[in-house]
């Protein structure tokens, strides 16, 4: 596996998702769940060529196309086991302390650094800027899902360091955002309950009096 698959061609009228097939679309949705522990099998170049691409179908506000995505995996991951504990030893820990983070880099096959290049002073807010790199970063969690395989979103002390952020490639105006783990999970996703829509959801019909 040598290069990350091209970008799949968008049909010139995309069909909608035929109705029969709209309740699988939500059943992966409303089934997604993090996956951890990852490992093999990751997805195929043909998979995770399609599980970026959904990364790009993101909404876009200006058509800044800010997504920066950079696929991490095999040997390469020794090398950003490095750089997470380059960076711990840079925040201030001692060595043997930082060594913790090595394991990280090798807790899934595939790791996607989320990326984003940020324009500052757009009429287009930074906030927004980043929004769609997130959209992005879920869309993938989702392909990851319909696909079988596990995903896990995450951040911690290395996925906003600057130092990790360079090793990657991603220097001013590009930031890291975090990573997102891929690969297949180890054991049963946990069955703690889903937030309840009544809590988070509730319908405006004007201003309060
Ligand atoms: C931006 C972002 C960063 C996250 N970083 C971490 C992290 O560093 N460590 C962690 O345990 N979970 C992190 N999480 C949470 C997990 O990705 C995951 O959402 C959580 O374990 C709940 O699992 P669920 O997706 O099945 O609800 C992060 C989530 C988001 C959106």
């Amino acid at each position: 596996m040598t290069s990350v698959p091209a970008s799949t061609a968008l049909p010139a009228s995309p069909p909608a998702v035929p109705r029969d097939d709209a309740p699988a679309v939500l059943g992966a949705l409303l089934s997604r769940r993090s996956g951890w522990p990852l490992a093999a099998p990751a997805p195929s170049d043909d998979e995770l060529g399609q599980i970026l691409d959904t990364a790009l179908r993101a909404p876009d506000h200006g058509d800044l196309r800010p997504w920066r995505l950079v696929v991490v995996r095999g040997a390469a991951r020794d090398a950003l086991g490095d750089a997470f504990v380059q960076a711990a030893i840079g925040r201030g820990e001692d060595a043997a302390s930082a060594e913790r983070f090595r394991r990280k880099a090798l807790a899934a096959p595939v790791i996607v650094a989320l990326g984003a290049r940020v324009v500052e002073g757009h009429k287009i807010p930074v906030e927004e800027q980043l929004l769609t790199v997130g959209a992005g970063a879920m869309n993938m969690l989702n392909a990851i899902h319909a696909l079988g395989y596990g995903g896990f979103w995450s951040t911690g002390a290395n996925g906003h360091d600057p130092r990790v952020a360079a090793a990657l490639g991603l220097r001013a105006p590009d930031r890291l955002l975090g990573f997102l783990y891929i690969g297949t999970a180890q054991q049963p996703s946990t069955t703690a309950p889903r937030p309840d829509r009544r809590d988070h959801v509730r319908e405006w019909s004007g201003p309060a009096a």
